[in-house]
């Protein structure tokens, strides 16, 4: 099993010794915004000058970047970045306090895609502050540091830390937006986002209902944007679960795949909350639904390009389109009874998806309606046994819950916040983000598994 992603990344930013290698006078790659060898005085930073070329940038797609600075006008620069029209997609919060506020702050907060660290130390005293900021970064989050000593050895030793970019303070609004497209916007870039594809071994078992739970989790606790995708055009209820009525959505998306961009995407979305978008199911008959196997990829290309969380909530059939989408998720959930056709049909999922991917992870497993009374069921260690997986969360069978949740347009942390499901829904949503690792069945119990893990974040 692997280590827990945070740890990964820390491990990648410092596996290189404090000792870099000399030789700070060798010419830098062109178009490397670097420092130059000579120290240099700090000067105020400077707003965007009108010859600066903002305007062949492209919008910046929904990502969450926090900056930590030591000097307010530096804060001042960032925060007018974050206010240009390119960036309206993205969130971008600027506060002070450099990178120990920043090493505080994600002690319990889940770190964004990218964060800026101004500091004044240098040497081994800023990669000593920097060592604290990595044990505390999850997989995935970019750090740029904004120093204020011009040096290229001081350049190197952080990018070989794994460090995005060193900038040299004052920097300019065009800095900053450089970075943000660099690393997010240049095609060449791996794609921003990750599908999490949410399957049921049977009809009926929750996989929907799961999937929206955890699309509400990623997006409410780790301020991460997520798009939320119904491919169920029949039948699908994240529109009832999210009380929405949109007029457009996943329909229109597939049926003119040929016209599918960020800004169409973008029209067909609807807001439901602040990191929350839908792209709803039209739920009708007044069509049928027959796609070909490639009709869903160039939707789930955009918006993977597009937004950090892409949640696919499938239904349960086995098409050309499904074993698609399946081959190219990053990660598939599949949720199942704890009954005989359930086990049956997990076994040939996984089977086939292992055969399908030979080289991913095997899928997750969500074990659910748990516990009705009167009912034999399958234990979760015989279930599991055959799969040669483990459950990620066994959810108890709670229908008076979830029928308030649902019958409210609600996600089960709105209708009760302090259940034991609305935690067991946010260790999923850590577990398929890659902030937590999956615990073996054997050490948990029923009932209060949640509170044996020990949580380094909420
Ligand atoms: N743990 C649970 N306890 C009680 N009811 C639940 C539980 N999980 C889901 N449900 C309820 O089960 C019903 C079916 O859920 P849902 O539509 O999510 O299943 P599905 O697997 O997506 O079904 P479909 O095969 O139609 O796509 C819903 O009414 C939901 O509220
Ligand atoms: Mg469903």
């Amino acid at each position: 099993m692997s280590e827990p992603a945070h740890d990964q990344h820390a491990e990648m930013m410092l596996q290189q010794t404090a000792q870099a290698d000399s030789g700070a006078d060798m010419p830098l790659e062109p178009g490397v915004h670097a420092p130059q060898p000579a120290a240099q005085t700090y000067q105020e930073p400077q707003m965007a000058q009108p010859t600066e070329n903002l305007g062949d940038m492209r919008p910046v797609p929904r990502v969450a970047i926090q900056a930590f600075c030591d000097v307010e006008a530096t804060a001042a620069i960032i925060d007018h970045a974050g206010k240009d029209r390119r960036m309206t997609k993205a969130h971008v919060k600027v506060q002070m306090g450099g990178i120990a506020a920043a090493v505080n702050f994600y002690q319990t907060a889940t770190t964004p895609n990218l964060i800026l660290v101004e500091s004044r130390l240098e040497g081994m005293d800023m990669i000593h502050e920097l060592e604290k900021l990595a044990d505390v970064c999850d997989e995935g989050t970019n750090v740029v540091v904004i120093g204020h000593r011009n040096d290229v050895q001081m350049y190197r030793d952080l990018i070989s830390r794994g460090v995005a970019e060193y900038l040299v303070a004052p920097i300019s609004m065009s800095d900053v937006m450089d970075i943000v497209t660099s690393l997010f916007v240049n095609p060449d870039a791996a794609p921003l986002g990750s599908t999490m594809a949410f399957l049921g071994a049977k009809g009926g078992v929750g996989s929907s209902t799961i999937a929206h739970n955890v699309a509400w989790s990623i997006s409410s606790n780790f301020k991460s944007d997520v798009i939320l995708t119904d491919f169920d055009l029949a039948f699908g209820t994240a529109n009832i679960d999210f009380d929405q009525d949109p007029a457009q959505g996943v329909a229109e998306a597939v049926f003119s795949a040929d016209r599918i961009d960020e800004t169409y995407l973008d029209r067909l979305l609807a807001k439901c909350s602040d990191h929350l978008s839908l792209l709803a199911a039209p739920s009708t008959l007044d069509r049928e639904y027959d796609f070909s196997p490639d009709d869903f990829t160039q939707l789930l290309d955009v918006a993977q390009r597009g937004t950090p969380n892409i949640v696919v909530d499938l239904p349960h059939v086995w098409t050309g389109w499904m074993r698609q989408v399946l081959s190219n998720a990053d990660k598939i959930i599949i949720t199942a009874t704890p009954d005989l056709a359930s086990l049956r049909n997990t076994k040939n999922l996984v089977d086939t998806i292992s055969e399908i991917r030979p080289n991913d992870e095997k899928p997750f497993l969500v074990l659910n309606q748990c516990n009705v009374p009167k009912r034999p069921e399958i234990s979760v260690a015989d279930f599991t046994g055959p799969l040669g997986i483990e459950a990620s969360v066994v959810i108890p069978f709670e229908p008076a819950l979830f029928g308030l949740a649902s019958n409210n347009g609600q996600m089960i942390s709105e209708t009760d916040p302090k259940s034991e499901i609305a935690a067991s829904l946010d260790t999923l949503a850590q577990i398929v983000t890659g902030r937590r690792e999956v615990q073996p069945e054997s050490k948990k119990k029923m009932g209060s598994f949640l509170s044996r893990f020990s949580k380094k974040k909420e």
